[in-house]
């Protein structure tokens, strides 16, 4: 599905702004005073697997909210945004009583945003960073936690057809959280269950647009609205897809 929502009236592939040794004006090689910027080159170009990034989290979980509050980090916000644009759009609902799991929940900003639109609910957090998952603890969201990673082709000790909503804020990439980790997610939701994802636009863009569109052909879910975010909207500079999608 194409995104409903071109916020900016551009097109998806204006909103990468990449080249080999370019991500969303964040250039290779380059050095910032900014430590914002510089905390964000460092994840793009200098982790590439899942255990790298967890342990970069891991050693920057305490800066971890006033970076992100630096880059004007609304993800959160965004994500739950395209959960109720499509629930005005097609005036369906999701429970606000579901039980739910936040995949990569960090310090529970994700968590705040969802109580925020309404789910009372409980909710569990996979977060492979304890450092990360500690400060979460704090805010009194979370009920279960699941101190694991999603790896492509593995699977985590989470139920399967748990839960009625699994959301993801700014967890999937080409890094660490790969698109065929996407099944491993499909496999917590109950049947009818809800997913609801929000990332970078080029990795969407570059490879997780087409695998969903195959997870869709092979009958397993049916993506149910995609908004895509200018740049600044989700991050300084950044653009943004996000989509809500339902198990089959
Ligand atoms: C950008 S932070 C987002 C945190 C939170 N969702 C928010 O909105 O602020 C990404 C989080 O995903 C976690 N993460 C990274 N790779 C992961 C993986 N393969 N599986 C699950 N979580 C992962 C990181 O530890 C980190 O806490």
């Amino acid at each position: 599905m194409e995104p409903e929502q071109l916020v900016s009236g551009i097109s998806p592939r204006d909103l990468t702004n990449q080249s080999a040794d370019q991500k969303n004006g964040c250039h290779k090689g380059e050095t910032s005073t900014d430590p914002s910027k510089e905390w964000l080159h460092n994840l793009w170009w200098q982790v590439s697997d899942a255990q790298e990034e967890t342990d970069y989290y891991d050693r920057t979980a305490e800066d971890y909210e006033s970076v992100t509050n630096q880059l004007n980090w609304r993800a959160p916000q965004l994500c739950m945004k395209t959960i109720t644009n499509w629930e005005q759009k097609s005036g369906g609902a999701i429970p606000r009583h579901s039980v739910a799991i936040d995949i990569g929940a960090g310090t529970g900003l994700s968590g705040v945003a969802l109580r925020d639109i309404g789910f009372t609910g409980p909710v569990d957090a996979l977060e492979p960073s304890a450092n990360m998952f500690a400060l979460a603890k704090q805010k009194n969201i979370y009920r279960d936690w699941y101190g694991e990673m999603l790896v492509e082709g593995e699977e985590t000790t989470v139920p399967g057809d748990m839960y009625d909503l699994a959301f993801s804020v700014g967890v999937f990439s080409d890094r660490s959280a790969k698109k065929g980790s996407m099944s491993e997610v499909l496999r917590m939701v109950k049947k009818g269950g809800y997913i609801s994802v929000i990332m970078v636009a080029r990795h969407w863009l570059d490879e997780f647009r087409d695998h969903i569109a195959l997870m869709e052909a092979e009958g397993l879910v049916k993506t149910l609205h995609v908004d895509m975010f200018d740049a600044d909207m989700y991050m300084r500079e950044v653009a943004a897809v996000a989509f809500v999608m339902k198990k089959l």
